[in-house]
């Protein structure tokens, strides 16, 4: 199935999980808009789903959201909308001048969504493009996943749904090898009055740790990298931090 197939039908059960089943992450939030009041300017987010960030990121300037997948770019609110131009395109291939924006950033794993290693490189470079001279590129991974084993299938929650419908997960978790990934076997199962429907959705998350990501980023042109492990820009522990948060820059 094509990423963009899949995050069409991923698309409901990620919205549904990131505004209703569990609280948002305000740490988050705050990290992002501080990251946009550090670096001003049109700043480009590759992979920005259905704008779950816009209010953290485009307060100070225009931003531009990348989104390959209809039904996350049909999730947008209206007031979210308001001040993003959303395009239709893939990360490895983006539509937009060299050096047209002072700030890229790649939120939430988002890079470890692509499963195929030739276009994760081909993002990175593309990032590298489109940075303006003198600026930055904001990536998050989280290498910790490489520690993540296999997980028998059990039920993750069962939730009141806008609408009146209850949301089931089970999910089982496979460790894959060449490539390394984590395959993440979900059914979700809508119970409404009338009916109970299950879909199941595979997603693979590709594994990669701090090395590689750092290579790539120097070997894609960009320089000066600082690395964080968490939202509060501690300093980052291969065994310890939730997630790696790079920020490089490009020279002028
Ligand atoms: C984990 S979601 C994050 C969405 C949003 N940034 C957020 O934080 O809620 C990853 C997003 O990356 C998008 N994506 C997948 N493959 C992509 C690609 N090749 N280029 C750009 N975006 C991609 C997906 O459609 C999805 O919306």
């Amino acid at each position: 199935m094509s990423t963009r197939d899949l995050w069409n039908r991923y698309a409901r059960y990620f919205n549904a999980e990131e505004n209703v089943v569990f609280p948002a992450d305000q740490p988050e939030l705050d990290f992002y808009k501080q990251i946009r009041k550090d670096y001003t300017g049109a700043c480009l987010e590759i992979g920005a789903g259905s704008g779950r960030l816009a209010g953290s990121l485009n307060r100070e300037s225009v931003t531009i959201a990348l989104e390959p997948s209809d039904s996350m770019l049909a999730g947008w609110t209206v007031s979210d909308a308001g001040f993003v131009v959303r395009v239709q395109a893939f990360g490895e291939s983006m539509p937009f001048r060299t050096g047209s924006f002072p700030v890229v950033c790649f939120p939430y794993n988002g890079l470890q969504c692509v499963p195929e290693e030739e276009k994760r490189v081909g993002i990175i470079k593309e990032a590298f493009r489109v940075t303006a001279p003198g600026g930055v590129f904001l990536l998050e991974v989280s290498p910790i996943f490489a520690r993540r084993g296999p997980e028998p299938l059990t039920e993750r929650y069962s939730v009141n749904i806008p609408g009146g419908a209850r949301l089931v997960l089970k999910e089982k978790v496979e460790r894959r090898r060449n490539p390394d990934s984590i395959r993440y076997h979900m059914f979700y199962t809508t119970v409404d009055r009338h009916c109970e429907t299950t879909e199941q959705i595979t997603l693979d998350l590709a594994v990669t740790s701090r090395d590689e990501i750092v290579t790539l980023l120097m070997e894609s042109g960009f320089c000066d990298i600082v690395q964080w492990g968490n939202y509060d820009r501690s300093t980052y522990d291969d065994e310890l931090s939730p997630r790696l948060l790079v920020l490089a820059a490009k020279g002028i």
